[in-house]
């Protein structure tokens, strides 16, 4: 069955089934309800779902971030980011990030950072954020990467990187 990406439509509808992909995926609470959170304090910047068969079966949100030198809202973080688990391994989840990052560059948002597996998000062409002088707040080493949007994407930017404060309710 074709995939479909699309942007979440503002419904309840939609924002529900997004939750449930995000349980599944975690096994956990903790990041359907940053979602939620997300999109209460309306931080969920850039969102895009994978539909298959009429139903939400994956979802990434791009949220704020606050750059210690250099900020100029330009750069935004990653996560979460989910795959129902039945369909995981089938490139949905490489489809719906390769999406995201071309309409964010068309957007002109200069660069994003995530804090994830250094073997998937190199795949996108995230580097470690150490080598443009940028650190997260978890400790998170080489899994913590940047990617430049555009030419320069980086540049300027230096120091701590902090999530919007919805993260720091995250157990890990
Ligand atoms: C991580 C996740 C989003 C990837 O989506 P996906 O649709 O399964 O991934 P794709 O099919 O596009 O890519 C699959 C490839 O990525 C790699 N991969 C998939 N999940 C991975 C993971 N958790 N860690 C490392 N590599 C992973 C594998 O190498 C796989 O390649 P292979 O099929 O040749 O083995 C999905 O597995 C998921 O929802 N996992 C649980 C939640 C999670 O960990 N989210 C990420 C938080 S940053």
């Amino acid at each position: 069955m074709p995939l479909l990406i699309r942007r979440p439509r503002p419904d309840p509808d939609d924002l529900n089934e997004i939750l449930v992909v995000h349980r599944a995926a975690f096994g956990r609470e903790d990041e359907a309800r940053l979602v939620e959170q997300l999109h209460a304090s309306r931080r969920n910047t850039f969102e895009l779902l994978a539909e298959q068969n009429g139903e939400v079966v994956a979802h990434v949100l791009f949220s704020p971030i606050r750059i210690e030198h250099g900020d100029d809202a330009q750069a935004l973080g990653l996560a979460p980011m989910a795959v129902t688990p039945a369909l995981q391994r089938r490139g949905i989840g490489t489809a719906l990030i390769r999406e995201a990052l071309l309409a964010l560059t068309v957007s002109s948002f200069r660069a994003v950072v995530v804090l994830g597996d250094p073997a998937y998000y190199g795949r996108f062409g995230f580097t470690p954020a150490s080598s443009f002088d940028l650190q997260d707040t978890y400790g998170g080493g080489d899994a913590f990467m940047a990617l430049a949007l555009c030419e320069n994407g980086l540049q300027g930017y230096r120091g701590q990187v902090d999530y919007a404060p919805e993260f720091a309710n995250l157990t890990d």
